[in-house]
């Protein structure tokens, strides 16, 4: 991986090669910690991380869903991501992972007891899935895992346990030569990919299925903020894979995934096979916006 030179850990910048932690840390065994997947892009005015105020939002969330009281002050966390962009020398895109975990000092599954910590690391990180991917598109398949069910994990936390999940499922599709998963819910629809979420085109409706199934996702909700504007009709119901393999275009959305294109779900091709005229536009609005390029969405952009 890209290396950087500190990474911030309870509230110091400390260097990268020193923040380690015990063996014996609680979320090692147990696998409780909430995190973030942020994006910081080189502007025309410098480095500027999107959205920040969301994703620290929904990191405070996630930790209060899993019950896990929080060592930092939000405010401080969120100055946290500025001063790791200002101490490291960063001249590509980088990728920020704040996380909020429970240190050493206290064994067994009840966790409350646990010292918690929090840290935010960030690194250079170019497209997740590919450069060429975001214009080719990528090969999925329907995953043999369903995605956390409800009754059983919490879907709107960024927990990392709720990982194992799209770690077995990505894994699968990796060794059944495919780029990523699309994981169904316990109904049978499309709930998410592994780290997306999932957009499908018809008849020039651009359709995306409801939260309950996946996690709220900041980069699917800024497509849809793109799409409203462009006068793009929009619904936001239930979707099958069958009707995958027969819309006019699909793909998916994440922070690291950015848009990426799906140019075949099961060996099925989705379209014309590569990125589709409406996933372009979306896919290109979208980079201009992170990039400050549209100066309606510079209050989505904190400079650094
Ligand atoms: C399981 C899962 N679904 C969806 C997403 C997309 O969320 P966001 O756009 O906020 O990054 C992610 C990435 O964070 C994810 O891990």
């Amino acid at each position: 991986m890209n290396e950087a030179k500190y990474i911030w850990m309870d509230g110091k910048l400390i260097d990268w090669k020193d923040a380690k932690v015990h063996i014996l840390t609680h979320t090692v065994h147990y696998g409780n910690a909430v995190f973030e997947g942020t994006r910081a892009y080189q502007t025309e005015d410098g480095l500027a991380i999107f959205r920040l105020n969301e994703h620290c939002k929904r990191l405070y969330n996630s930790a209060k869903i899993v019950a896990i009281k929080p060592n930092m002050e939000y405010d401080v966390v969120k100055e946290a991501h500025l001063e790791v962009l200002r101490s490291n020398d960063f001249t590509e895109n980088v990728y920020m992972r704040p996380i909020i975990f429970l240190g050493y000092g206290q064994m067994g599954v009840h966790h409350v007891k646990a010292p918690v910590q929090t840290a935010v690391a960030a690194w250079e990180w170019g497209a997740y899935l590919g450069e060429d991917e975001l214009e080719k598109g990528i090969k999925v398949c329907t995953s043999s895992i369903t995605r956390n069910p409800n009754r059983s994990t919490f879907g709107k936390a960024k927990a990392a346990a709720n990982y194992l999940n799209s770690q077995m499922a990505k894994y699968e599709a990796i060794e059944n030569g495919f780029e990523e998963a699309l994981m169904l819910d316990e109904n049978g629809f499309a709930a998410e990919g592994t780290g997306e979420c999932l957009f499908i085109v018809r008849d020039g409706v651009l359709i995306s299925p409801p939260n309950d199934n996946s996690l709220e996702s900041i980069t699917q909700a800024t497509v849809l903020e793109l799409a409203k504007e462009a006068g793009i009709p929009i619904e936001r119901r239930n979707i099958t894979r069958d009707e995958i393999y027969i819309c006019d275009e699909a793909f998916f959305t994440g922070t690291a995934a950015e848009v990426t294109p799906i140019n075949s779900l099961d060996h099925r091709v989705v379209g014309n096979g590569a990125r589709g005229p409406m996933t372009e536009h979306l896919q290109s609005a979208y980079f201009d916006v992170v990039f400050g390029r549209n100066p309606k969405y510079k209050h989505y952009l904190t400079y650094i």
